[in-house]
């Protein structure tokens, strides 16, 4: 393995670390103030879908862009492990009966076959709430101008016009293939919106111009597309040992792919592009970039 390579595998693992430790700390049994109980099924539940592996990419951006534009790392640890708890509660739902209807996740039975369907959905809602529960709360050591930024960032990034709208339009789109600008969007919406959001809140936190946030932004997207045409490659590609999920599923469902629209060939072309774009758009910072740069490698290049 190159020394590149290496350096940005060992950061990723330690960064991987002290979030899983924060995100154990947030769900432990201890109830905190204004909270009445914390029922310890759901609870369980939570801390099953969020503590059972994961790469932790999208905090680690957080992380990551927070680094490159001067944030406190603290708060920036706890934004990333809030949006990672959003992340968790959309595996959750996307793996019921009623969505993808996914048996195993991280290698793993799904929160409903390991609890139950209610429970699952419990655990998703309550995810969900809480991950702006740990933005607005006052360990997290960020102005309340910054913090307001977040919650909308974070809220329109996660909903109707993002990741759950996304959802719903990948679902429509088991019944009628849309073409490919309806592909593209609905994947924006579905996995790019929270890989946007992980990128642009590195700039909210460090109080960043808007030329900053801008870039970091448009960053995320081009990694975010990056990142759910490397999915739907891995989906044909590669196996469940590998992955720790059902793979084979997508051609399986009729799922409106680019891979499946326009073949492997041209999406690992597609694939390279979109991580060379990613890269000039954080040529301005030069070295300081280095980790970001090799993400969008690591993002592309992943094998699960
Ligand atoms: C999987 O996301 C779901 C998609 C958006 C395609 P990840 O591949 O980041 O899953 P974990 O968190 O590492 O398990
Ligand atoms: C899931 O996309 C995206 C979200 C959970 C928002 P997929 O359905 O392709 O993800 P996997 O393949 O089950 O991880
Ligand atoms: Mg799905
Ligand atoms: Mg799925
Ligand atoms: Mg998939």
């Amino acid at each position: 393995m190159d020394a590149k390579r290496e350096t940005f595998e060992t950061r990723l693992k330690s960064g991987a670390a002290e979030i899983e430790a924060l995100l154990e700390h947030l769900l432990s049994p201890s109830v905190l103030s204004d909270e009445i109980a914390r029922p310890e099924l759901l609870r369980s539940a939570m801390h099953y879908a969020v503590l059972n592996g994961g790469k932790r990419l999208r905090p680690f951006l957080v992380v990551e862009s927070a680094a490159l534009l001067g944030g406190n790392r603290q708060a920036a640890l706890r934004v990333g492990a809030a949006l990672e708890c959003i992340h968790c509660y959309s595996l959750v739902h996307d793996d019921l009966p009623a969505m993808d209807d996914d048996d195993l996740r991280r290698g793993k039975p799904t929160v409903h076959i390991k609890f139950d369907e209610a429970t699952a959905i419990l655990a998703g809602d309550s995810l969900l709430t809480y991950a702006f529960d740990v933005i607005a709360a006052p360990e997290t050591d960020l102005p309340d101008r910054a913090k307001t930024e977040l919650v909308l960032a974070l809220a329109r990034a996660a909903g109707l016009g993002g990741m759950a709208g996304g959802q719903a339009l990948d679902l429509a789109a088991e019944k009628q293939t849309p073409d490919e600008a309806g592909i593209i969007r609905l994947q924006a919406m579905k996995t790019g919106a929270l890989i946007r959001f992980a990128c642009e809140a590195g700039a909210i936190i460090s109080g960043a111009s808007s030329d900053d946030r801008q870039r970091l932004r448009r960053f995320g997207e081009k990694i975010g597309l990056a990142f759910q045409l490397a999915d739907d490659i891995l989906d044909l590609t590669s196996d469940t040992a590998t992955m720790g999920k059902a793979t084979g599923k997508d051609a399986a469902r009729g799922k409106g792919t680019l891979v499946a629209l326009h073949g492997m060939e041209w999406a690992e072309r597609q694939l390279r592009q979109h991580v060379e774009d990613a890269e000039n758009l954080l040529s301005t910072y030069g070295e300081r970039a280095a980790i970001l740069s090799a993400t969008a490698h690591f993002v592309a290049e992943r094998k699960s």
